[in-house]
């Protein structure tokens, strides 16, 4: 039974999209809920992510899915409970098919066409209890963006606090609420998400807070927030771990270089640190506590 279908979109690229949906389903994952990420981004960073290179099908299977309602291809992954719909070249495809049809159908058909892909993507992903769906910047795919928010239960919107970040979540909202009133049903915004935050002191979290708590009036922010924790999630990133797998494996490099510092070997400081990793994973943690209560008592 799909309890959600959570779409992770902003209007902008590099505002933690990407970041944000794998940390998120992995820890879904980790939690015990059969969890699928759909890629959607043609440069298929969360594909690459989990699945690492060469692996995925370039998005094919997910146009064949949602255009003609053949079966999903979801990718396993090192967690028995998490699992990838891989994104690639053919995603591309898919975004100017949607295009197309939005082009060539009669506005009075366009309520239809968007109710018609829920249904085949709920279908498709009935096995599934937690699914996350991350997405180009919608500036540069705005079809395929609206067929998202047409197709999720819900929208999660994670933004850096820079101000073209924060503008471009007013943008993403003002498309969710142009498309709800062409007549599609719309996931519910369920929050803007402060992703890379300087948390040196509580109050610069109390002003970045401020600082999104007027955009559209519709949607508070999170109460939790993601910390800046560059390195834990570049190096998560290029190693092909999640946070918390990340967090295991810096567990043991501190390990093994007290190991050596005890026996007198030389080694080199590693360029992160095991402590900052696991205040990463408690923040996304949070987060995933966060958007369950607010998927649960809307
Ligand atoms: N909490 C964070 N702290 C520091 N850097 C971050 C954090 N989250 C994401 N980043 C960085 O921001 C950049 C954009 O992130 P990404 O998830 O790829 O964004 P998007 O998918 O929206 O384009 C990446 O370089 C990533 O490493
Ligand atoms: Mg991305």
């Amino acid at each position: 039974m799909i309890k959600t279908v959570t779409a992770v979109a902003n209007a902008k690229g590099g505002t933690a999209k990407t970041t944000t949906s794998v940390a998120l389903a992995a820890e879904s994952a980790y939690r015990g809920h059969r969890t699928l990420l759909i890629d959607l981004d043609v440069q298929a960073n969360a594909t690459r992510h989990l699945l690492g290179g060469g692996v995925g099908d370039d998005g094919k299977a997910m146009f064949r899915s949602l255009l003609d309602g053949d079966p999903l291809l979801a990718v396993p992954t090192t967690d028995p409970n998490l699992f990838v719909a891989p994104a690639g070249r053919r995603t591309q495809d898919l975004a100017d098919a949607l295009a197309r049809m939005v082009r060539e159908a009669a506005p009075e058909d366009l309520a239809t066409a968007y109710e018609s892909m829920r249904t085949t993507l709920h279908k498709a992903c009935a096995e599934f209890e937690i699914v996350f769906i991350d997405t180009p910047p919608s500036e540069q795919s705005a079809t395929l963006i609206d067929f998202v928010y047409a197709a999720s239960t819900h929208v999660l919107l994670p933004t850096k606090i820079d101000e073209n970040s924060t503008t471009a979540v007013s943008n993403a909202l003002t498309a969710l609420v142009k498309l709800s009133r062409r007549g599609a049903s719309v996931g519910d915004p369920l929050g803007i998400l402060l992703v890379d935050v300087d948390t040196g002191g509580s109050r610069l979290t109390e002003e970045a807070l401020a600082a999104v708590s007027h955009i559209g009036g519709i949607v508070a922010p999170f109460r939790s927030i993601v910390s800046h924790r560059a390195g834990p999630v570049a190096y998560a990133r290029k190693a092909g771990l999640t946070p918390r797998q990340f967090l295991s494996a810096a567990e043991d490099a501190h390990k093994q270089r007290f190991a050596a510092l005890k026996a007198g070997t030389a080694v080199s400081s590693p360029p992160w640190n095991a402590g900052s990793a696991a205040r990463l994973v408690a923040d996304y943690a949070a987060v995933f506590d966060e958007l369950m209560r607010r998927i649960e008592e809307p």
